[in-house]
């Protein structure tokens, strides 16, 4: 039920951070990945990663937030697979400003890279997982979907967003036995959350007090709901959101 062999799987973002441990998971239950990003030495660093827990992995460049970028990655991983099973819509960015201090040129390079780029990854991918009779795609949002920061604008309507936009999508093609899913990560060791913690010294300690489990996530922690949610083990599990933040939304 959990086994993800001679499924295909594009990660991106996959180079790091949570894409990296979400395909890490995907690759020791069998799937082949796709890292999908810009940063090339980063991207050869996390196939060799992968490819040393026994996996097949590659390497695919690719700008989630420009529309030709992500069409070429598709048609390049589609020539060389002919499908994908898997796509996990992982890559992502913020700025942190508030509303009245945030040009509209950083709203929308937000929005482009957050929320848009996993409607254009899901719409092109689409035809091939209709085709091959099945996919599973998971939208990863965060605590923002779900909280407001003052600091953080267009971080949070593009995480909100995609709660909305995985819901859209997994009533558009549940028939197609597609399912669609987001995850909300609570606060994990990253390099955007170490950037985060430099810009405020206090925040370790206050999301470490504020946490119920008592510590920060790691990105190991984000690679069963991976698993789960990309295999039959979720086939009648669509449109839905699951937190992986050590209980940290559940407390008042
Ligand atoms: N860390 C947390 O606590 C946390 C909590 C909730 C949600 N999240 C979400 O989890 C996701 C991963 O974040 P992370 O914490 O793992 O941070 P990260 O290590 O900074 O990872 C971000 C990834 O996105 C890629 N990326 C950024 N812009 C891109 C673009 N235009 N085109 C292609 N790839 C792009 C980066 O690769 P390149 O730079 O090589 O392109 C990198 O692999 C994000 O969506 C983030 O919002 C994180």
């Amino acid at each position: 039920m959990f086994d993800l062999k001679g499924k295909v799987a594009l990660v991106t973002g996959g180079n790091g951070g949570i894409g990296l441990g979400m395909a890490r998971g995907l690759a020791k239950a069998g799937a082949s990945i796709f890292v999908a990003a810009r940063n090339e030495e980063k991207s050869a660093a996390a196939v060799q990663d992968l490819q040393s827990l026994g996996a097949e992995a590659f390497a695919v460049q690719v700008d989630v937030s420009d529309e030709k970028s992500v069409g070429e990655m598709v048609t390049t991983i589609v020539r060389q697979c002919s499908s994908i099973d898997i796509l996990i819509n992982n890559a992502g960015m913020n700025i942190r400003k508030q509303p009245q201090d945030l040009p509209l040129a950083q709203w929308r390079q937000i929005m482009d890279t957050n929320l848009t780029s996993a409607f254009l990854c899901a719409r092109d991918v689409y035809p091939h997982m209709k085709r091959s009779g099945s996919g599973k795609i998971i939208n990863i949002g965060s605590m923002l979907s779900i909280f407001g920061v003052s600091h953080l604008p267009a971080y949070g309507s593009s995480k909100g967003g995609l709660v909305q936009l995985t819901k859209s999508l997994a009533v558009a093609w549940a028939m197609d036995n597609i399912q669609v899913n987001a995850v909300l990560p609570g606060w994990i060791d990253t390099d955007l959350t170490r950037t985060a913690n430099e810009k405020d010294p206090t925040l370790y300690e206050r999301i470490l007090g504020r946490t119920p489990a008592g510590r920060w996530g790691s990105i190991d922690d984000l690679a069963g709901v991976a698993v789960f949610l990309a295999c039959r083990a979720s086939d009648f599990i669509t449109g839905t959101t699951v937190v992986v933040d050590g209980g940290y939304s559940a407390l008042c």
